[in-house]
C-alpha cells in the first residue's frame, strides 16, 4: 500500500481557535479526520506530522524517505523562508503539494512568494480544509499514474 505523509508546520496546532475568519474553524484533529477517511475509500495509508519546528519537519521528511510515496505539506509561515526545508522536499524527490488554507497570493506581500513551491508539483491555497482533500486525490492520482498531464 503506497503511503503519504502529511505535514503542517508552525502555528497550525491552532486550527479552529486561530484567526478562523482567515483559517477556518475546523480543528486540525478534523482535518487529519477527513483526510484519513478518503485514504480509506482511495486505499492509501496516510500518516500525519505537526511541529512548531523546522528541523523536526526536516528530520521527518528524512526518516520517512524510504516510507512515503507523497507528501502534503502546509509549512505555515516557513513557506515564505525555509530554503532548508525547501532543500529537504529536493533532497528526498518525494512528490510533494503545497497546501495553504488563505489564499496567500491575495494577502501580505511577504505571503506571496513561496520558496517551496519550485519543489512542489502544485500548490493549492485558498480553498481551506477541502484543499488537503483536494491534494490527497491528486497526489493519489499523480502516484498511481492516473494524471497524463504530470
Ligand atoms: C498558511 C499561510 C502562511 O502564510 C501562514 O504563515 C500560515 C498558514 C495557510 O495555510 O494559509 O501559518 O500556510
Amino acid at each position: 500500500m503506497k503511503k503519504i505523509l502529511v505535514l503542517n508546520g508552525p502555528n497550525l496546532n491552532l486550527l479552529g481557535e486561530r484567526d478562523p475568519f482567515l483559517y477556518g474553524s475546523k480543528t486540525l484533529d478534523a482535518i487529519e479526520r477527513d483526510l484519513a477517511e478518503l485514504a480509506m475509500k482511495l486505499g492509501v495509508e496516510i500518516e500525519c506530522f505537526q511541529s512548531n519546528h523546522e528541523g523536526s519537519l526536516i528530520d521527518k521528511i528524512h526518516e520517512e524517505r524510504k516510507y512515503c510515496h507523497g507528501i502534503i505539506i502546509n509549512p505555515g509561515a516557513l513557506t515564505h523562508y525555509s530554503y532548508a526545508l525547501r532543500d529537504a522536499i529536493e533532497a528526498v524527490g518525494i512528490p510533494t503539494v503545497e497546501v495553504h488554507l488563505s489564499d496567500i497570493f491575495s494577502r501580505e506581500e511577504w505571503r506571496r512568494k513561496s520558496v517551496i513551491s519550485d519543489v512542489a508539483l502544485k500548490v493549492i491555497a485558498g480553498k481551506g480544509p477541502d484543499g488537503y482533500l483536494i491534494a490527497l486525490e491528486e497526489l493519489y492520482d499523480y502516484i498511481e499514474g492516473k494524471n497524463a498531464q504530470d
